[in-house]
């Protein structure tokens, strides 16, 4: 393990025109497309595998294996579709990757599509970011220009469309199956699974959905070869990815290094908690995640590590709360956005979310009792595991690991009647006490 960052998709942020087609090719750009059109599409799909990439998604699945699902010589349409979604609290790398470097998911789409034998692809980005929608479609343009996408690419035979689709900023269309709903023109819902998107996805066609970051990261390994990607990160998590460290941090952004990263290695980077301040908790892959306190420092940043210590790595959206925090008071906050974002498909989710905020609310008062706490693991663990989608399944792991660590903090609110932290010390809560 090393504690270097690796800048690959984040290599040349700062440059001006870092966005643009001539400031891609100019660090070898498009290398990674000619190479893999020299190979057959099988055996891309077999560098995938042989790289152990997986989804940068948050689930963690590994990509090659996923692209080996879609069936060949079936006669259907195949379709890849990018997930550009990001809607979670504390998720905020594939934004900045498409606004610095769509070039790279541009041409791993090319590369993934070769593969899965696919002639159309979609980017499904969240509609409210106007700025990211628009360097998408100018990157879409110029690669089309310079005859990376439409018919007959770089002389192969290949052809391909890519469509940019604006979503209308629901969070649940992050769900692949709730996506390619939404894509079709239809309310964004999750479907029953199985079948799976490889085998029924759009248009009920074989269809590959994948992260911004899983498929940015294709060129990389088809350039250098996956051996090189796995010489990085641990055994079973290979590769490097982006880190988003957020909150009170004295230098939040992304940190792109090898996955079994500690958060000290970071924070040594990321100058440390702000103004001095002791880290009290974070979250190691954003508010789906259980909580980890500064116990939880030295815990290596890989899929297993970070189960073993009883989380999630998740999409390594790592928000950070000092000493000023209120735990209740941030977990409430997320219940509140998993509340107004559950689809009201199904009942747990749709119920149990509301009997959540209910609870918190009032503990967050100081005024419920200590039976509240047990209500709220009852409900929360009657939501888990009995949603319909894994949206639900996000509410529990922050209000179960809160309670587990800061027990005595809720017990406190009750105690005084209030919430014993003054919104104006700290600093997440300024703008809410100043309203
Ligand atoms: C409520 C919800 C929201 C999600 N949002 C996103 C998202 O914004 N981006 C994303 O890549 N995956 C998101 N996912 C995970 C996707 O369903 C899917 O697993 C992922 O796009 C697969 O890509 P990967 O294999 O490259 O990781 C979400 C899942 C759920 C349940």
């Amino acid at each position: 393990m090393t504690t270097i960052l690796i800048p690959e998709l984040s290599a040349h942020w700062d440059e001006p025109d870092s966005f643009r087609l001539a400031g891609y090719r100019r660090d070898g750009g498009y290398q990674a497309l000619r190479k893999a059109l020299a190979m057959a599409p099988d055996e891309v799909i077999q560098a995938l595998k042989d790289s152990a990439l997986r989804g940068r998604g948050g689930a963690g699945f590994p990509t090659g294996v996923k692209w080996g699902f879609i069936p060949q010589g079936d006669g259907k349409p195949h379709y890849l579709v990018v997930n550009a979604d990001e809607s979670e609290p504390g998720a905020c790398k594939d934004m900045p990757t498409l606004l610095n470097n769509p070039q790279a998911l541009i041409e791993g789409m090319i590369i993934a599509c070769y593969a899965i034998r696919a002639k159309l692809a979609f980017i499904y980005v969240r509609g409210e970011v106007l700025h990211v929608i628009r360097r998408l479609q100018l990157a879409v343009s110029e690669a089309y220009q310079a005859g990376y996408l439409g018919e007959n690419i770089l002389g192969s035979g290949l052809n391909l469309d890519i469509v940019v689709h604006a979503g209308a900023g629901a969070y649940i269309c992050g769900e692949e199956t709730a996506l390619l709903d939404s894509l079709e023109g239809f309310r964004g819902q999750p479907r029953l699974k199985p079948p799976f998107p490889a085998v029924a996805g759009l248009y009920a066609c074989p269809t590959v959905v994948n992260n911004v970051e899983s498929i940015a990261t294709v060129p990389y390994i088809l350039r250098y070869g996956p051996a090189e990607f796995a010489r990085f990160g641990t055994e079973k998590s290979k590769g490097f990815g982006l880190f988003s460290l957020s909150g009170h941090v004295t230098t939040p952004g992304q940190y792109e290094a090898p996955l079994g990263t500690t958060l000290r290695e970071l924070l040594g980077l990321a100058g440390g908690i702000r103004n001095g301040n002791r880290l009290k908790f974070w979250t190691p892959g954003g508010s789906s995640t259980p909580l980890f306190t500064d116990q939880h420092l030295d815990v290596p940043l890989d899929y297993e590590s970070v189960a073993a210590a009883g989380s999630m790595l998740g999409t390594r959206s790592i928000q950070l709360f000092d000493e000023t925090t209120c735990p209740v008071r941030v977990v409430l906050r997320w219940a509140e956005f998993y509340r107004h974002e559950s689809c009201g498909k199904c009942t747990p989710c749709r119920e149990g979310s509301w009997w959540v905020v209910q609870l918190l609310d009032r503990l967050e008062r100081g005024a419920g009792s200590e039976g509240d706490l047990d209500k709220l693991l009852d409900i929360c663990d009657n939501i888990t595991g009995r949603a319909f989608c894994a949206l639900g399944d996000s509410i529990q792991p922050s209000v179960a690991s809160s309670i587990k660590y800061f027990r005595d903090e809720y017990i406190e609110h009750l105690r005084i009647g209030g919430c014993p932290f003054d919104p104006a010390a700290s600093t997440l809560f300024a703008l809410e006490s100043a309203r």
